[in-house]
């Protein structure tokens, strides 16, 4: 029997435009993924927002929607943050179908079974502040312009000393950004 393709960022689009999609302010994104980040429930506003079937989004990677200005640093956090039980805050521009893109603030944590053992993991997503996205935009620039030239190491490197120069950790920068204090 033939197993069902499931899509990956190598299914993604390839023609990339500047179409960007704003969230409502009151909408919630969710979606909950198995321990390896395949995609196992996403509610009617993922759906939309991906541009994706219910068909073609449930069963494929999370990647699927990256969207190639993202830095890979954003993700190593993230992922070292949620496997270790903890929650990653963070602001991510998503890929859509048609290549366009929208901006989220992203809450992700493990889902835990009685005997804490990771299940898997949700987000929620909520539409970000505006600021904060400005502010973001050249630091994630800066995070890829430094992994094409000198690797993801470097690049991780570079957002640990931001932070550091900046007197904060990154959860509180990150809220605080979307909070709107500091933008
Ligand atoms: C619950 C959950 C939600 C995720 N949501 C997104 C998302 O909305 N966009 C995204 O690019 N990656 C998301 N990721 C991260 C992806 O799994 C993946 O690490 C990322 O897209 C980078 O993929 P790559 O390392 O294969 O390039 C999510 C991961 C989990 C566990």
């Amino acid at each position: 029997m033939a197993v069902a393709h499931r899509l990956n960022k190598n299914d993604a689009p390839t023609h990339i435009t500047d179409d960007e999609k704003i969230m409502n302010e009151n909408d919630f994104i969710v979606s909950k993924t198995d321990t390896k980040g395949f995609i196992t429930y996403g509610n009617k506003i993922f759906i939309e927002m991906s541009g994706y079937t219910k068909d073609e989004i449930i069963g494929a990677n999370h990647n699927l929607i990256r969207h190639p200005d993202m830095p890979k640093a954003a993700f190593w956090l993230a992922w070292s943050l949620i496997k270790d039980k903890k929650e990653f805050f963070g602001f991510v521009k998503n890929l859509r179908k048609c290549g366009g893109y929208y901006w989220v603030y992203a809450y992700i944590t493990a889902d835990l079974d009685t005997d804490g053992n990771i299940r898997g993991y949700t987000s929620f997503r909520r539409k970000p502040s505006r600021k904060a996205i400005e502010t973001i935009i050249p630091i994630y620039k800066l995070l890829k312009d430094i992994e094409e030239k000198e690797g993801v190491e470097a690049s991780k490197k570079a957002l640990m000393d931001y932070l550091a120069q900046n007197e904060t950790t990154y959860e509180e920068f990150v809220v605080t950004l979307q909070a709107g204090e500091k933008a």
